[in-house]
């Protein structure tokens, strides 16, 4: 257990080192408060690879996932990255891999593949876009109407994409992360019973994100107070909306920033062991050796990298 005093002198090493190094820490929506308190930027998913993409930092410490480290790698080939949990995965990147998505590309010839970026960068550079949650509707949005696309991996995400577009020529691989999977509809409606006057905050890729969608078009839930978002949009909305109670139907971790901004606002979790345990990984002990040890760097191949960015580019250019 860290002491208020232990923890006081890490956060003052992590600032020494950051700036010995010329360092900047981006951090994840859903990491431990600690780690989110000590981020130079906190966000969501789009919001981290455009800072990667902006830093004129020399090192990127990426508190969040493996695949997140990867986009910052693509993105900044000259610059050291590096991830301070090795094990710190995604069970929605591992759903599918590149060997599965070119017999899926054989399937489909005349197809474009939209990635979302929980992907491996092996994924991403046989894709033509990547997306967030942020910004898929915007991305399939701008592909011509005539245009086949698969859509990879999440279905939940796909799902949602496919309804707010209104596209038939979607094809949607059947991924899903297990924290957001978790979180079920009849748990949502059993919180919402208990908090009538709250509204409902839900991620895309949950398992209760499709039912919410029908539950809302057939007016069981109210439409003006329930909001499909991703965690950067949450956030804001928690900020600017009217009422002071809210239901997240995400991972957690998001809870410590939404009570941050609005210690006046009450916030409520759908499903309080909705927890990734990749996210929980990194601590402040494993930050501060990231710097002091410079691990662990992450790379990807030149040939991969190159293929990659086109994708991820496309994804940081829209939305
Ligand atoms: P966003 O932060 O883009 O909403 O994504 C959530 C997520 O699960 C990242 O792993
Ligand atoms: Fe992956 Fe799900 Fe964890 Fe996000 S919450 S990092 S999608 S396992």
């Amino acid at each position: 257990m860290t002491t208020t005093v232990t923890k006081n002198r890490l956060i003052e090493e992590i600032q020494e080192w950051k700036e010995k190094r010329n360092a900047i820490i981006l951090a994840h929506n859903y990491e431990i408060p600690e780690v989110q308190d000590i981020a130079d930027v906190l966000g969501d998913s789009l919001m981290l690879a455009r800072a990667a993409a902006e830093t004129t930092a020399d090192v990127i410490v990426f508190c969040g996932v493996h695949f997140m480290a990867e986009t910052a790698a693509v993105l900044n080939p000259e610059k050291t990255v590096l991830l301070p949990d090795l094990e710190a995965g995604c069970s929605l990147a591992d759903s599918i891999t590149a060997d599965q998505l070119r017999d899926w590309k054989a399937e489909h010839p005349e197809a474009v593949v939209v990635a979302y970026v929980n992907t491996t960068a092996e994924v991403k550079a046989l894709s033509d876009y990547c997306c967030t949650s942020s910004n898929a509707v915007a991305i399939v949005n701008s592909i011509p109407a005539d245009q086949e696309i698969l859509f990879l991996p999440d279905m939940f995400l796909g799902a949602f994409v496919q309804k707010e577009t209104g596209r038939e020529n979607m094809h949607i691989w059947m991924g899903e992360c297990h924290v957001h999977a978790g979180i079920r509809p009849e748990q949502v409606e059993d919180v919402m019973t208990k908090h009538p006057d709250a509204e409902l905050l839900v991620h895309p890729e949950c398992g209760c994100s499709t039912s919410s969608m029908y539950l809302t078009a057939e007016g069981v839930l109210p439409q003006e107070k329930t909001h499909i978002l991703s965690t950067g949009h949450m956030l804001k909305h928690a900020e600017n909306a009217a009422a002071d109670e809210f239901i997240v139907a995400t991972e957690v971790g998001i809870i410590h920033q939404m009570q941050k901004k609005n210690p006046e606002k009450r916030f409520i979790a759908a499903n309080a062991e909705a927890i990734c345990p990749f996210m929980k990984m990194i601590t402040l002990e494993k930050v501060l050796a990231a710097l002091k040890e410079n691990q662990h760097v992450i790379t990807v191949p030149e040939a991969t990298a190159n293929k990659a960015k086109r994708a991820i580019e496309r994804m940081i250019a829209i939305g």
